[in-house]
Formats: C-alpha cells, sequence, structure tokens
C-alpha cells in the first residue's frame, strides 16, 4: 500500500533502480538505504506483528529495533541495514503464509 510520503530524496538526480514490493514496481534511487527509499516511495507499512496483527515500519533506521524487516528472496531481513538494488523483491515477512497462499 502507497501513501503521500513526508520523506524526500535528497540528491536531484541519482541513478535509479526498480525495486517490487508486494508485487508493485517502485522506481528508487539506486545503492540507496532500502529502509530510507522505500518511506520516500510512500511504503509505510512493512510487516505487520505476528501476535496482534499491527502495522509496523521503521523507527530506528540503525539496526536496532526490526520493524523495518522485510522478506527478500525467502529470507526475512532488516530493511535499514540494505541498499538498494535493481530487481530487488521485496514482501511484507510471512504475508504469504498466513494469507494460506502457497509459501
Ligand atoms: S528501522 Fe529499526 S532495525 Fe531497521
Amino acid at each position: 500500500m502507497k501513501t503521500a510520503s513526508p520523506f524526500l530524496e535528497l540528491e536531484a538526480a541519482p541513478a535509479r533502480a526498480t525495486v517490487w514490493f508486494d508485487g508493485e514496481p517502485l522506481d528508487l534511487p539506486q545503492g540507496a538505504n532500502l529502509a530510507a527509499a522505500l518511506l520516500a516511495a510512500g511504503v509505510a507499512v512493512f510487516r505487520h506483528t505476528p501476535a496482534s496483527g499491527a502495522p509496523r515500519g521503521p523507527f530506528c533506521l540503525m539496526g536496532a529495533c526490526f520493524d523495518c524487516l522485510v522478506e527478500i528472496d525467502g529470507v526475512v531481513r532488516q530493511a535499514c541495514m540494505l541498499e538498494v538494488e535493481d530487481g530487488l523483491r521485496v514482501t511484507r515477512p510471512h504475508e504469504a503464509e498466513d494469507s494460506g497462499a502457497p509459501v
């Protein structure tokens, strides 16, 4: 889900990369911090908590809170510890399992 974002990109014309978030293509700055780039693109909810289903998004942006967890190639990782690379396919962790869809 994309929303209006209060975050802005700092560089005027950085090289671009296509990143897929939950099946939606996003045009992000190549090499940027993945969590920050997703926030700037309007992605606010990165995951839902397993217990209550409450939405979570990046909070600390330094690897401490784990609220930025996403799934890339079947591995759950902290988005704030990754850089934008062209062709990344990012999903919200474990959401395919929760929906009953084949994993
Ligand atoms: S935003 Fe806190 S660990 Fe990534």
